[in-house]
């Protein structure tokens, strides 16, 4: 007998519209979760809700800017209203960009933090009532390696948004242990999306990167989702407050 590891579950997926996020939507609808489908890419979000349902699943597209919070709290709303129940949150959503430090605006910093930092937080605050009313739940949230490593091509606020977000994770989940909400963050590696694609398809300087990846290659999103699958599935019940590095080991050589 088939055995879906997610049925009962309504997870509120940000980034849902491209790369990593639609991957985990598609992960979650296959085990069984209905799925909150957040971005701000609403064409995006609905090739992803179409897809879901061309395999049988069910999800909703809630078209959301994060850096506001007023638009956060009327999307958790209408994920709540439409389903009764949210017991996930992937916080998944961010912007780049590769201006050098000298370079960046006060516009620029604050467009990327204003996104992947007060994007993240206010999703973490507005999804915790429903979360408590739905009797606990599980969170995950995207950091990056560079968060750890700094980066020699990422903008400065990218690589401090994304240590923004293990803060963050680390906060609520010593706050929300009690209310049996696991807060856990995933920092992946050069992996395969629009976010690392320079413009042709292709990721940039390909073959440099995957020589310093132990494991030989740039991840795929199916990489990620996978962990996170595991990080909100009942077999890492007594993981919470937790920093998952998913890199190819990467960082063994101190590379
Ligand atoms: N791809 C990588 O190499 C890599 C490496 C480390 C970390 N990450 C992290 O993984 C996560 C997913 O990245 P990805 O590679 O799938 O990128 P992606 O560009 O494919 O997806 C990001 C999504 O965020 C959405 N978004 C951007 N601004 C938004 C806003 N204001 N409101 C709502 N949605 C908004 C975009 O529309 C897009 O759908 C991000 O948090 C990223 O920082 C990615």
């Amino acid at each position: 007998m088939e055995c879906k590891r997610l049925l009962g579950d309504v997870a509120a997926v940000t980034g849902a519209a491209s790369g990593i996020g639609k991957q985990i939507a598609l992960t979650f609808a296959r085990e069984g979760a209905k799925v909150a489908c957040f971005d701000i890419n609403k064409a995006g979000l609905d090739a992803t809700v179409a897809e879901i349902a061309a395999n049988g699943g069910e999800a909703i597209a809630v078209e959301v800017d994060q850096s506001d919070s007023t638009q956060v709290a009327a999307a958790m709303k209408k994920a709540w209203d439409e389903y009764g129940k949210i017991s996930i949150l992937i916080n998944c959503a961010a912007a780049i960009n590769y201006k050098p430090l000298q370079d960046t605006s006060d516009e620029d910093w604050n467009r990327i933090m204003s996104i992947n930092a007060n994007g993240y937080f206010f999703c973490l605050r507005e999804v915790y009532p429903y979360m408590k009313k739905s009797g606990g739940g599980r969170i995950v949230q995207f950091s990056s390696s560079t968060a750890l490593s700094g980066s020699g091509f990422a903008n400065i606020a990218y690589t401090a948004s994304k240590a923004a977000a293990i803060g963050m994770s680390k906060h609520a989940a010593g706050l929300w242990a009690k209310d049996n909400i696991r807060v856990n963050t995933i920092c992946p590696g050069l992996t395969e999306t629009p976010i690392t694609d320079s413009g042709d398809g292709k990721v940039k300087d390909r073959e440099a990167h995957e020589k310093a990846i132990p494991l030989g290659r740039i991840a795929r999103p199916e990489d990620m989702a996978d962990v996170v699958l595991f990080l909100v599935s009942d077999e890492s019940r007594y993981i919470t407050g937790a920093t998952i590095h998913v890199n190819g080991g990467k960082y063994i050589y101190g590379s």
